[in-house]
């Protein structure tokens, strides 16, 4: 271990740049084709992270000038109602980017809710089309979290070519597009998952590591080869530090890797939260941009 400490990958700075850059293109496409893009978002239930989430996106969609609409229905939605929905969102022509609030209340089919969104506004690239599309190398919807996740690599990185990459995560919008968007990027991807033998093993071989497993400070110092770029997409609430806030229930938030620990080791890193979380809706605005643009025909593909 060295005394070396990694820089840290300021997500936040970076968001706000590409929010910028949208706010930007929204403005000119008003003016020139009098188009003004408009995202759905629904929530189902009461998840207190999920109405967050919700509300931040509503919000943002907004100041980037774009219109926004916002679905709350109760846990109890029957499937049939909220497919009826997505329904009349597919057909609505003010919206040009459908979003459903994952994970639905247990009950609620959420892989039938995705099949029935037209792939053209699914801005979360997880209809079965937009991930073959990106398995194909061809112009897709791409999940927005892995999308952010790249704009930061190549930004610390610049070319990617030859790189090994090792993502621990297997998800439909995390991990699985994580590991296509590196392979475009021609580098050797390993998916690892909860069951990889030796994970540490694995992880010590690449120069760039994605954590996406969901579990607080698994990936510890010495699972990172030195030098390594770290991108954390964890995002777990757990007590706070001092045990007197932890009694009265305080929380704090916490990524996937032992942040300390992997300071010392890695060359750069997420931090938890300001790094990849707020690159997330940045790049939602950018999804429902493409959509709008490529929907009324205003740009290949
Ligand atoms: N829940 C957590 N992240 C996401 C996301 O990117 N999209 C959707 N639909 N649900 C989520």
């Amino acid at each position: 271990m060295s005394d070396a400490s990694a820089r840290l990958i300021d997500g936040k700075a970076y968001a706000q740049t590409l929010r910028t850059a949208v706010a930007a293109e929204v403005a000119a496409l008003k003016a020139e084709h009098g188009l003004i893009p408009g995202l759905a978002v629904v929530l189902v239930g009461d998840d207190a992270a999920s109405a967050v989430y919700v509300r931040n996106k509503g919000e943002q969609t907004e100041a980037a000038g774009m219109y926004s609409e916002t679905h709350r229905l109760p846990a109890a939605t029957p499937q049939a109602e909220l497919e009826a929905l997505v329904k009349r969102l597919n057909a609505d022509p003010k919206i040009h980017g459908i979003l459903v609030q994952l994970p639905l209340p247990p009950g609620l089919d959420s892989a039938a809710v995705i099949a029935m969104i037209d792939p053209d506004k699914d801005v979360d690239g997880l209809s079965v089309v937009n991930a073959g599309r990106l398995a194909s190398n061809l112009p897709a919807l791409t999940p927005c979290t892995p999308v952010g996740c790249m704009v930061l690599l190549r930004d610390v990185i610049g070319d990617l070519a030859g790189l090994r990459a090792v993502v621990i995560g297997r998800s439909n919008l995390m991990g699985k597009p994580m590991a296509q968007l590196l392979l475009q990027a021609d580098c050797t991807v390993t998916i690892a998952h909860s069951r990889t033998r030796d994970l540490a093993a694995v992880c010590r071989e690449a120069d760039i590591l994605v954590a996406a497993v969901g579990r607080p400070q698994m990936v510890r110092g010495d699972w990172i080869k030195p030098g390594a770029v770290v991108i954390d997409v964890g995002v777990n609430r757990v007590a706070s530090k001092d045990p007197e806030k932890a009694a009265a229930g305080k929380t704090r938030l916490v990524g996937d890797v032992a942040f300390d620990e992997a300071l010392s080791i890695a060359s750069a890193i997420t931090p938890v939260p300001g790094g990849v979380g707020p690159m997330t809706i940045a790049c939602l605005l950018q999804n429902t941009l493409t959509a709008a643009r490529r929907i009324h025909g205003l740009e290949a593909g």
